[in-house]
């Protein structure tokens, strides 16, 4: 590594400098001096008079460390956009904007950057849609590196909502050969060409990426009573909807003993508020600037959900207030067909903004596993949908049916009594009323930062026509 510009050596007396992130450098207490060593990329550069004010940011925050250096410094190199290493001296800055400065002895440029190049302005405000043009460098943007932070910290927020309820973790696995959901949105997996295993008996069956980690799950909460999943996910929906990904994280719970909805429902509204209270409290700066960027007034919104109770409402009573509105749908609600988006975000209004639970739904809408509610003619099953703000439904859930002779019809009937074999073991031996849900973390993401489309909450979109790096 070249060292490119150095105004004056430290004196070796001095100790050698403690490197820190970005964050912890704006959060030191220790201001009189001390000797830090910071790395990032520039994401601003000035000149005024005899200083030259950098500003540096290594994505450990949303605010970046100003550097002041003395005209000393040849600032050629130091462009926009260039990888720097800068050591120097934290103090007190003498500016409003910020508590901490650098006071740089020594800048050395890592890797320079043709700023005129770079297809991304940092004075300008580029629109989502412009940005998602470039998956490899967005990320160095304000907007995007606070919804990736905020991924990171609802991420970590999950997994310890879990933890101290004492649920187990599961891996469960993304090869699979069962078609959880049965709607045959499936991504089939096979060797490429180059193996010496012929590709129909690389796994003897045939194997697909997984849909949901829910039956495993089963299999799991069968000996570990609460355990949960949280991994991608893979649906070859033909869709290019807001909503919708071809590879999505989902977060999945599977409950033992559980023998209501309103328990499972429980546990999805605390996960939903315990997980969104943690964000909030540990990276406010990045939930308000996507706020303010992305969709202002939906901090007004996100309180309002947190702060009441979700409501219920049965999916009869649902079909009857669509059935009701004044509202011209494109598809006209009917009692026994799906609700559309449409519909959803019709009831989210509805209900003033407030997250809703649909439960009980048409037997034929919905998958084998499902625990009939045997209702009479309307004949329902004990299943549950959140609709939320921004993304209508955002977790799917039910209680599974526990009852062997039961299941049994319904495998026979759906023509998989043989291929579930294994499932309905979990009947025979041991059976415990049970039941669990599915969140979709991206449409979570979407619903506390306000934003319209799902692209913009994950690194890497995958969907149909599009598999870009
Ligand atoms: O309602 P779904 O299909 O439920 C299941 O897969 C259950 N087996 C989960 C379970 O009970 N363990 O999916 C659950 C959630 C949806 O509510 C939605 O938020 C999200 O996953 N989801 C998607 N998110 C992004 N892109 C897609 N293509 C999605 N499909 C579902």
């Amino acid at each position: 590594r070249a060292l490119r510009f150095c105004s004056s050596v430290p004196c070796p007396r001095h100790k050698p400098s403690s490197k820190l992130s970005v964050r912890d450098a704006l959060g030191s207490q220790n201001t009189s001096g001390e000797r830090v060593k910071v790395q990032g990329w520039i994401r601003s550069i000035r000149s005024q008079k005899e200083v030259l004010f950098l500003h540096v940011n290594d994505g450990s925050s949303l605010e970046s460390l100003q550097i002041v250096a003395d005209a000393s410094f040849d600032s050629r190199e130091l462009t926009f956009g260039s990888s720097v290493e800068v050591q120097g001296q934290l103090v007190k800055s003498l500016s409003k904007k910020q508590n901490v400065e650098l006071k740089a002895e020594k800048i050395e440029v890592i890797g320079n950057c043709d700023a005129k190049a770079f297809p991304i302005k940092y004075k300008e405000r580029h629109p989502l849609e412009f940005l998602r043009q470039y998956p490899h460098l967005r990320c160095r943007t304000n907007v995007l590196g606070s919804i990736l932070r905020v991924r990171s910290e609802a991420t970590a927020a999950i997994h310890s909502f879990f933890k101290d309820r004492g649920f187990v973790h599961i891996h469960t696995p993304v090869i699979t050969s069962n078609d959880c959901e049965g709607a045959g949105e499936l991504f089939q997996v096979e060797p490429s060409g180059k193996t010496k295993i012929p590709k129909e008996n690389f796994f003897n069956v045939p194997a697909f990426l997984t849909v949901s980690g829910q039956l495993h799950l089963e299999v799991m909460s069968g000996a570990f009573t609460q355990v949960f999943t949280f991994g991608p996910t893979f649906r070859a929906e033909n869709s290019q909807s807001r909503r919708h990904l071809a590879e999505f994280y989902m977060v999945e719970a599977e409950i033992s003993f559980v023998e209501n909805l309103h328990d499972l429902m429980q546990v999805m509204e605390d996960l939903f508020k315990a997980t969104t209270m943690s964000v909030l409290s540990n990276c406010p700066e990045d939930v308000e600037l996507c706020h303010k960027f992305i969709a202002p007034g939906h901090k007004d919104r996100l309180e309002h959900m947190l702060k009441n109770n979700f409501l219920i409402i049965s999916y009869t009573e649902a079909i009857e207030i669509l059935r009701k509105a004044s509202h011209s749908f494109t598809f006209t609600p009917k009692w026994g067909v799906d609700l559309q988006t449409e519909h959803e975000k019709y009831l989210v209004k509805h209900c003033g903004d407030i997250p809703v639970f649909v439960t009980n739904y048409p037997l034929a809408l919905k998958p084998f596993y499902m625990r009939d509610n045997e209702d009479g003619p309307q004949h329902t099953v004990a299943a549950v949908d959140l609709l939320v703000p921004v993304v209508g439904e955002l977790f799917g859930g039910s209680l599974r049916e526990e009852r062997y002779h039961i299941l049994e019809q319904r495998l026979a009937r759906s023509g998989l009594t043989e291929a579930y074999q294994w499932y309905l073991d979990l009947r025979r031996f041991g059976s415990v009323p049970h039941g669990g849900f599915g969140m979709g973390f991206e449409r979570y993401l979407q619903c506390i930062l306000g934003v319209d489309n799902i692209k913009d909450v994950i690194p890497f979109p995958r969907f149909t026509h599009s598999c870009l790096l």
